[in-house]
């Protein structure tokens, strides 16, 4: 690979499943891949079996989350992509992590949100592109409300999933609208119904556990598989390949839920975020 074609790309989520299996084609095709996970001992076998830097942060601990942009920023100078992968539906019962906030609002969107923005000047620098890892079921399981993000009111796992996923997307349309001028892109996608460890340990009920667990799992896509949009999307030329701030699946553009085609609902999203991690630290400079 050219040097001027190589990419530095952080994947987090990439000890396991599609972020693992996107770390590994993107480190042959002679990226330079920094693998993040949360468990330890996963996330250096990933790392040493394509020669490649590891970082470890568990995101229900959001001080985890600004030790792992410390690492990262120290680590290097550019980054290219960062993709925003780490993620999964948890439950049953409304778990709340060390931040006080419901689980799998905070693993699969608040963290990311908060690592995207220790980061930002790094990405901006760079001319990054960003790129989450959403969900299909946000149009399926969403009931989204500002009001509610932390699903207080009558919780359940697939829909608090659902709620997250759309969070993802509405991050990566915000971000493409609020640094867009300044030169990061962004973008969300769904990777497909992909048998991994996703949903492995949780009980989220009825069509997510059967679908996942039981016989019906043989008949789903594996891990590479999953990875194919997020490997092109990181591979991408923005705006040329892909509109910025898009959703996409299967390579191409796809249909989002109502909830995320107001773009006033991005930029609430992102101000109540904002307020959520009021106070938390910084990068030093
Ligand atoms: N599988 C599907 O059908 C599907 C469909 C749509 C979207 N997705 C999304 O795709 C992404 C990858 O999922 P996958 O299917 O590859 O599942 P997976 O095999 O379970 O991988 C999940 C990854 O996220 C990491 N992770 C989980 N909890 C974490 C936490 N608290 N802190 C930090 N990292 C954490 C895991 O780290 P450890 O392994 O080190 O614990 C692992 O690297 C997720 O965002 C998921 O929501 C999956």
């Amino acid at each position: 690979m050219q040097e001027n074609t190589k990419k530095t790309i952080v994947i987090t989520g990439a000890s396991d499943g599609i972020g693992a299996a996107a770390a590994r084609r993107l480190s042959s095709a002679g990226h330079d891949v920094v693998v993040v996970g949360r468990s330890p001992e996963k996330t250096r076998s990933v790392a040493e079996s394509i020669g490649a830097r590891h970082f470890v942060a568990d995101y229900s601990d959001l001080s985890q989350v600004h030790a792992l942009a410390s690492d990262i920023a120290e680590s290097t100078d550019r980054i290219d992509v960062l993709a925003n992968n780490a993620g999964g539906i948890f439950g049953k019962g409304r778990w709340i992590t060390t931040d006080g906030h419901e689980m799998t609002f905070q693993v699969n969107y608040l963290a990311q949100f908060y690592l995207t923005r220790l980061l930002i000047d790094r990405l901006i620098s760079s001319n990054a592109t960003v790129i989450n890892t959403s969900s299909l079921v946000h149009r399926l399981f969403s009931r989204f409300s500002l009001e509610d993000l932390d699903a207080e009111n009558r919780y359940d796992p697939r829909t608090a999933y659902g709620n997250a996923k759309l969070a993802d997307l509405l991050h990566a349309q915000e971000l493409s609208r609020r640094y867009g001028h300044l030169g990061l892109t962004s973008a969300s996608f769904h990777p497909g119904v992909i048998s991994s460890n996703f949903a492995q340990e949780s009980v989220a009920g009825a069509g997510v556990d059967a679908l996942y667990r039981g016989p019906a799992q043989k008949l789903l896509s594996g891990p590479d598989q999953g990875a194919d949009t997020l490997v092109w999307l990181a591979e991408a030329a923005p705006w040329a390949d892909f509109g910025s701030g898009g959703y996409f699946a299967k390579k191409k553009p796809a249909s989002i839920a109502r909830p995320a085609q107001d773009p006033l609902t991005a930029y609430k999203l992102w101000e109540t975020s904002e307020q959520m991690i009021e106070g938390l630290p910084d990068l030093a400079s």
